[in-house]
């Protein structure tokens, strides 16, 4: 059994991929992991300063939401990132939860597997890139990470559009075959 912690963070009502995000909670519950799934909506996590106080206090000295958060990214063994695809790149508000996680670079961290959601209008297999590349680049930092997986749903604009989409069933098998 794999500790699974799922970040949602789109911050919109009906989000698409936070149906995504739902699908591949519901395959990793069903192979019996322990899943938590959080969503950044009514979270309140702040830019980082670039202060790098977390190197030595292990974490932020700004006192929001994200040092919870990446308590619990630190304590996963699984970490599955969902995002809407914003100008062909992750969401700032992932961006902005990555570089807030930033105490997690001089931790104990436990978390060895990452998987990467995204959902967007267009549907050109490339759309997802570039996000692909930055989750690449953070993974690259963490010895003994690796990206173990990536899902795109492209055509996908209005809210709640994802959830007559027979593509969701990708996210329950991934979700169930971490
Ligand atoms: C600021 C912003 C930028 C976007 N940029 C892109 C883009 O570059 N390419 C694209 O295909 N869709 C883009 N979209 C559309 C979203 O990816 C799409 O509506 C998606 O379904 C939103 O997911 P959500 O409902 O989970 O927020 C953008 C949407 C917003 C709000």
């Amino acid at each position: 059994m794999k500790k699974v912690l799922i970040i949602s963070t789109s911050i919109r009502a009906g989000s698409n991929s936070e149906i995504l995000a739902n699908k591949f909670y519901d395959g990793a519950k069903d192979a019996g992991h322990n899943v938590e799934l959080i969503t950044l909506r009514n979270k309140n996590v702040s830019f980082c300063r670039g202060c790098m106080a977390c190197q030595k206090l292990g974490k932020c000295v700004q006192n929001d939401d994200a040092n919870e958060i990446t308590d619990k990214i630190c304590e996963s063994d699984v970490i599955v990132w969902v995002t809407p695809i914003y100008y062909y790149e992750m969401s700032g508000q992932m961006k902005t939860m990555i570089d807030r996680a930033n105490s997690l670079y001089s931790r104990d961290y436990k978390f060895k597997e990452v998987y990467l959601l995204t959902v967007a209008a267009d549907d050109d297999p490339k759309t997802p890139q570039h996000a692909i590349g930055g989750i690449q680049g953070w993974i690259d930092c963490f010895e003994g990470v690796s990206l173990k997986g990536t899902l795109f749903l492209g055509g996908i604009n209005d809210p709640n559009e994802i959830k007559k989409d027979e593509r969701l069933q990708e996210a329950y098998e991934m979700g169930k075959n971490i």
